[in-house]
C-alpha cells in the first residue's frame, strides 16, 4: 500500500491530492483544485505573475485540505509527488519549491513529475488500462497524441502546431461575445445550430500523419462572422448557433480523421483513451467513440480529466513503484517534451508552453 501527495501548479489551478495504491488499484482519498478563473477574467488569458502570486498563496491551504479530507497525516504519507513542468515557470517553481520544504521537514522521497504523464496516466487509475493504449491529450492547453508503452514510455504521435482545441474554443467564444471558458459556451449555442451553414476548413487534413492545427479556424470564423455582420448589420441568435456549429463541427471532423489515423499505427492498443477539459464536449465524444470502433473508449470523469492534482500524485506512484525519485535538485521545468526522441512542436498558446 502507497499513500501520496499530489501536487499541481503548472496553469491557473492550484491542486492537492492524495491518492492511496491498494493492489494494483488506485484511489482517490482527496482531491482538491482551486481555480483562478476570475482572477484572470479581465485579461482575455492567463497572466503568468498573476498566475504564480495565486498558487504561492493558495498552494499550502490547499495542500492541508487535501490532508484533512482524506483524514491523513504527513506521517501517514510515502512520498510527495509534484509536476516539475511543463508549464508557466511561476507556478511550477512555487510547487516545486513547497514539495523539496515537505521533503525535507518530513524526510518523504520526493517525486517529480511531467504534468503531460499526468494526464495521460490517469485512464489507468480511473479505469485500470493495461499498456499499451492511445491517448488523446485535448485542453485548453495541450493537444497531442500519445502511444503509451509505460508509466515513462511515451511515444508522440503528432499534435498541434499552434493553438490547443479548448483555446480555439475561447477564442471562438470571445469573437462571438459568448462567455469564457468558450467550450461550454459554444457547445451550448450549438445545439440549436446548422453545422452546414458555414464552410470551415478542415485543417491539416490533407497532410499525412497526426499533426492538428487550429489557429486558421478562428480566422475563418472571424471572416464569416463579418460576412453576415456586413450583409445584415448584426448577428442573430441563429448566425451565432450556426456559427458555433460549423465550428465545432470542424474540431470534431479535424479530431476524429486524426484520431483514425492514430489508432490505425497503434493496432495493439488496448484502448483509446482521452484527457483534458474539451473531452467534456458531447459532439466529440460521441465522434471519437464511433472513430474507436471495436477499440475500448475510454473517457476518465471531468474532475479527473482536467487540471488536478489527484493525477500528479498517481503518476508518482506509477514512477515509485518502478523504483524512482528524486532529490534536492529536482529543477522546474517550463517545457518538457514527454517523448524525448519527437522534434519539438512548434508554438505556445495563452495557456503556456505544450510542450
Ligand atoms: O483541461 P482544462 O480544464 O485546462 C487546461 O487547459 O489545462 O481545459 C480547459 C479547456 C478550455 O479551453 C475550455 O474551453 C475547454 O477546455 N472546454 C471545452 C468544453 N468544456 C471545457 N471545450 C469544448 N467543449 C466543452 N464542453
Ligand atoms: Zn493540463
Amino acid at each position: 500500500m502507497l499513500t501520496l501527495l499530489g501536487i499541481e501548479s503548472s496553469c491557473d489551478d492550484t491542486g492537492a491530492a492524495v491518492v492511496r495504491l491498494k493492489g494494483d488499484a488506485g484511489e482517490v482519498l482527496s482531491n482538491v483544485v482551486a481555480g483562478q478563473t476570475e482572477l484572470h477574467a479581465a485579461f482575455g488569458g492567463v497572466v503568468p505573475e498573476i498566475a504564480a502570486r495565486a498558487h504561492a498563496e493558495k498552494l499550502d491551504i490547499v495542500v492541508e485540505e487535501a490532508l484533512a479530507q482524506a483524514n491523513v497525516r504527513l506521517g501517514d504519507l510515502d512520498a510527495i509527488a509534484v509536476t516539475a513542468g511543463p508549464g508557466l515557470i511561476g507556478g511550477v517553481l512555487s510547487g516545486v519549491m513547497l514539495a523539496k520544504g515537505l521533503s525535507v521537514a518530513t524526510g518523504l522521497p520526493l517525486v517529480g513529475v511531467n504534468h503531460l504523464a499526468g494526464h495521460a496516466l490517469t485512464p489507468r487509475l480511473t479505469d485500470g488500462l493495461t499498456f499499451p493504449y492511445l491517448m488523446l491529450l485535448v485542453s485548453g492547453g495541450h493537444c497531442q497524441f500519445l502511444r503509451v508503452d509505460g508509466p515513462e514510455d511515451f511515444t508522440r504521435l503528432g499534435g498541434t502546431i499552434d493553438d490547443a482545441p479548448g483555446e480555439a474554443f475561447d477564442k471562438c467564444a470571445k469573437l462571438l461575445g459568448l462567455p469564457q471558458p468558450g467550450g461550454p459556451s459554444v457547445e451550448a449555442e450549438a445545439k440549436a445550430g446548422d453545422p452546414k451553414r458555414f464552410a470551415f476548413p478542415r485543417p491539416l487534413l490533407d497532410r499525412p500523419g497526426c499533426d492538428l492545427s487550429f489557429s486558421g479556424l478562428k480566422t475563418a470564423l472571424m471572416r464569416a462572422r463579418d460576412g453576415v455582420v456586413a450583409e445584415k448589420g448584426g448577428l442573430t441568435r441563429q448566425d451565432r448557433a450556426d456559427l458555433c456549429a460549423g465550428f465545432q463541427a470542424a474540431i470534431a471532423d479535424t479530431l476524429a480523421e486524426k484520431s483514425r489515423r492514430a489508432l490505425a499505427l497503434c493496432p495493439d492498443a488496448t484502448a483509446f483513451a482521452v484527457a483534458g477539459g474539451v473531452a467534456a464536449n458531447a459532439t466529440l465524444r460521441e465522434r471519437l467513440t464511433k472513430v474507436a470502433g471495436n477499440t475500448p473508449f475510454v473517457a476518465p470523469p471531468l474532475r479527473l480529466c482536467t487540471d488536478n492534482a489527484a493525477m500528479i500524485a498517481w503518476a508518482g506512484i506509477e514512477r515509485l513503484r518502478l523504483g524512482h525519485h528524486d532529490d534536492l535538485t529536482l529543477s522546474a521545468r517550463p517545457r518538457w517534451p514527454l517523448d524525448q526522441k519527437a522534434a519539438p512542436l512548434i508554438g505556445s498558446g495563452k495557456r503556456g508552453a505544450k510542450a
